[in-house]
């Protein structure tokens, strides 16, 4: 219950630079009277400028500030809540906002980001629509429950049922669903991501297993090709070499044909020049009688026996000479034949050693292959970096699993918060609970005023008025009478409704003229007494220009008036 002890204000609308302060606690009723202008309803809107910062008229609220002075204005109030004391200073020109709670200044930080809705959160717990709703009935721009529009009923009902705290929960929950959607969106696309990545890396890896295996098996089948190669060069040097023996076989007896050739050379020579000396003496036992040396004559007998003799050497070398030429020619053929097959033989050995030199390049290839067979099997550099990013991806997916399962949670709570939060949830069933409670006090508060309708509020605060012997009737139906008892009741009700769930619940009340215009002089007595009977802990404040008639009904009476221009308080 919020208690409010006094309010003092100076240079709003009509007041001058002097504070008026008005007790607010202290008479169960107070009848404030005055001519027109006079300043009375100024106190309703330092009420409401003091609490929400703005007045009660609809007005700008730069033009609250008295026109005459055009500055310096200040309202302060001061009120309790249970043990807790409070007191807040407003002013404009120059600007003012104070909280203090137990007389001390609350600190306009960080921590008390919106001053004002520190005010009205934390300490009032109320707003400025439901407070005017429960303290107030004013006949200036004051817009009566029944005008109100179903959204604004609501609020006001669940201002005093104390569920508005639902609505503040609903918003915070749609705040939430929608990031825990986002968060669920931006998981799922984390997952696909990494599973899509996780996919190309492993297509990586056995790319690169089928890469190494073919090109294994490819050198292996090299090697089985270079070896089969070095057998077939490995077979012609073993022909080679058999057919390198034999020519060097063929070869062995060259030096005595030679041998024998110089000598049958020799020989020839030797025989030619015995066969010329032999025709030389014939020739001369023809051509001479006479010895060269002992000028002895040569006899017939002995000539013709020297030159057969000559001639028969002669005829006798020339058949050796015939026979050795023959075996010179055929030493000759036998040696042509040799040197040929002494060519034959460096080619052989030429080839020979070409192929010596193919089967070490060879067996230089296969052992690189096979060296490179062997660093490919166990060369797995490439394959371990895959797979160490594979295992990384691994990882953060398994994290966002496990995100996706606390998510699946959350949004398991969210659902249930959200079933628990709409209109039909909790809400509902305490608004369920309190309707039939609201119309009972209404129609027992109707009937307190002699005024007999059937007053009806649904679950959507739609009202349902029947009189009797009537039809159904709309509120606009009724007399300005009529309806100022509607109003009255319906103030009760959420009076008595905020004092059962001590939610919004006030000891002030200002009726700003209720009575003036609509209500009879029954009507009036009815209210008195109902106000009378019901609000003990109120501090009621009635506005009215019907002074006289009222006056004696009153514990404590203000007159206001306006003296050089400026209201105040008449002694
Ligand atoms: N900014 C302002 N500066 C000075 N006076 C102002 C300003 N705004 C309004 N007034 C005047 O303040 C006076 C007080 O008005 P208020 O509504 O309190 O009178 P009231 O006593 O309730 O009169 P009524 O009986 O007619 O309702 C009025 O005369 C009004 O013209
Ligand atoms: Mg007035």
């Amino acid at each position: 219950m919020i208690k409010f002890h006094t309010i003092r204000y100076k240079n709003l609308l009509s007041t001058g630079d002097k504070f008026t302060e008005i007790y607010l606690d202290r008479h169960q009723n107070t009848l404030i009277l005055g001519e027109n202008g006079a300043g009375k309803s100024t106190i309703l809107d330092a009420l409401c400028f003091s609490l929400y910062g703005k007045g009660f008229r609809n007005l700008k609220k730069e033009l609250l500030i008295n026109s005459i002075n055009g500055k310096g204005m200040v309202v302060e109030i001061e009120f309790s809540i249970g043990l807790k004391s409070y007191k807040v200073i407003r002013g404009m020109k120059p600007n003012k906002f104070e909280i203090y709670v137990d007389g001390e200044l609350v600190a306009q930080d960080a921590s008390v980001r919106d001053y004002q809705e520190y005010l009205e959160k934390n300490i009032l717990k109320t707003s400025y629509r439901s407070f005017t709703q429960v303290a107030i009935l004013g006949s200036a721009n004051f817009v009566p429950f029944m005008q109100l529009k179903a959204k604004d009923r609501r609020e006001l009902v669940e201002d005093l049922l104390d569920i508005s705290i639902f609505s503040t929960m609903q918003n915070i929950l749609r705040h939430r669903v929608t990031n825990h959607i986002n968060d669920v969106n931006e998981n799922r696309h984390g997952i696909e991501l990494l599973e899509e990545r996780i996919h190309g890396l492993h297509n990586q890896l056995k790319a690169l297993q089928q890469n190494r295996d073919e090109k294994v098996k490819r050198y292996k089948k090299t090697v089985d090709d270079t070896d089969k190669y070095i057998n077939e060069l490995e077979e012609k040097m073993l022909f080679q070499a058999g057919e390198l023996t034999k020519t060097e076989e063929s070869l062995s007896g060259r030096g005595k044909i030679l041998e024998t050739f110089d000598k049958a050379k020799h020989s020839m020579s030797n025989l030619e020049s015995e066969r010329a000396r032999s025709k030389r003496d014939k020739q001369f036992f023809v051509d001479n009688d006479h010895c060269s040396v002992c000028s002895q004559e040569i006899s017939d007998d002995v000539k013709t026996k020297q030159i057969d003799l000559c001639e028969h050497k002669v005829e006798s070398v020339s058949k050796k000479i015939h026979v050795l030429n023959t075996e010179l020619s055929k030493l000759e053929q036998t040696l042509r034949e040799m040197s040929n097959r002494e060519q034959l033989l460096s080619e052989q050995k030429r080839r020979l050693d070409e192929l010596m030199n193919e089967v070490k390049t060879n067996k230089k290839y296969k052992t690189k292959m096979l060296s490179e067979i062997t660093e490919l099997e166990k060369d797995l550099r490439q394959n371990d970096d895959v797979q160490g990013r594979i295992d990384d991806a691994e990882d953060i997916l398994d994290r966002l699993h496990k995100k996706k399962e606390s998510l699946s949670t959350h949004g398991h709570y969210l659902d249930i918060a959200k079933l628990l939060l709409k209109d039909q949830g909790v809400k509902e069933k305490i608004v369920k609970q309190y309707v039939p409670v609201m119309n009972k006090l209404i129609n027992k508060y109707l009937a307190q005023l002699e005024f007999y309708v059937g007053f009806e509020l649904n679950e959507l605060f739609e009202e349902t008025i029947k009189s009797r012997f009537r039809d159904v009737f709309k509120y606009d139906n009724f007399s300005q009478g009529e309806k100022m008892r509607i109003d009255l009741s319906l103030l009760f009700t959420w009076r008595s409704i905020a004092r059962m769930k001590n939610s919004m619940s006030t000891n002030l009340l200002i009726l700003d003229e209720v009575f003036d215009s609509s209500l009879d002089v029954s009507g009036t007595e009815d209210f008195l007494k109902l106000l009378g009977s019901i609000e003990t802990e109120t501090n009621a404040f009635i506005i009215s220009h019907k002074g006289d008639m009222l006056y004696d009904r009153f514990e404590n009476v203000l007159k206001f008036e306006k003296h050089k221009n400026f209201s105040r308080i008449a002694d």
